[in-house]
């Protein structure tokens, strides 16, 4: 039994945990950088058919390749794929969410020029933040390994290190003894509405 458990070796293999923890059958959920789709699937599975995620990508193929994965596993009813920056979820998204995650960066096998920026990732944030209900929680996955995503990463932990202690319990992870700056991991949780 002792020998099956698992050993958490990256920021992205706990965020998976968090969620599993925190999103159960019926919850709506933001996937913030859909990608190839891998954790928007997820998300859908966990939300079930009776709940719904919004995902969001600025890439045509993003939307492609996702709407591809979800329709394999049969879970394309679940989604709702939007072809905008995460900037603007406000124009999406109305109704209060239980878990929004980031998987910030770029995609590896993708073109490394589309990548997250300060600039549009606070905002998104912040908007993320109005719309998450009591005991919803903000997963981003940071990835501080290349040169703007150092910077990306400098000023998130800046802002929501100064989010208050009343409303929003914030955690940060990072692997101490990995070598080439690996992936980390912020966490915010919503104490009250
Ligand atoms: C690390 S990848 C995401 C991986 C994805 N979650 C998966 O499971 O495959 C980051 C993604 O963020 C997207 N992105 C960059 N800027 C964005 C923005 N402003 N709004 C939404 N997505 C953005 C990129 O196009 C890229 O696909």
């Amino acid at each position: 039994m002792g020998s099956q458990e698992k050993v958490y070796k990256n920021a992205v293999e706990i965020a998976k945990v968090l969620c599993e923890q925190k999103l159960h059958y019926g919850d709506i959920a933001i996937d913030c950088t859909m990608g190839n789709g891998n954790d928007t699937a997820f998300l859908c599975e966990l939300v079930g058919d009776s709940g719904k995620v919004y995902a969001f990508d600025i890439q045509e193929t993003a939307i492609e390749n996702t709407r591809r994965l979800l329709s394999d596993y049969n879970l394309l009813e679940r989604a709702e794929l939007i072809l905008d920056g995460h900037q603007n979820v406000d124009k999406y998204v109305t109704s209060k969410v239980k878990f929004v995650i980031f998987n910030l960066g770029y995609l590896p096998k993708g073109d490394h020029r589309v990548v997250t920026k300060t600039e549009t990732t606070l905002p998104a944030i912040e908007k993320c933040l109005n719309l998450l209900q009591k005991n919803g929680v903000i997963i981003l996955v940071l990835y501080p390994g290349h040169e703007s995503g150092t910077e990306e990463k400098k000023n998130i932990v800046e802002y929501v290190s100064n989010l208050p202690q009343k409303e929003y319990s914030v955690s940060h992870l990072h692997f101490l003894n990995q070598i080439n700056n690996p992936p980390e991991l912020v966490c915010i949780e919503k104490v009250k509405d």
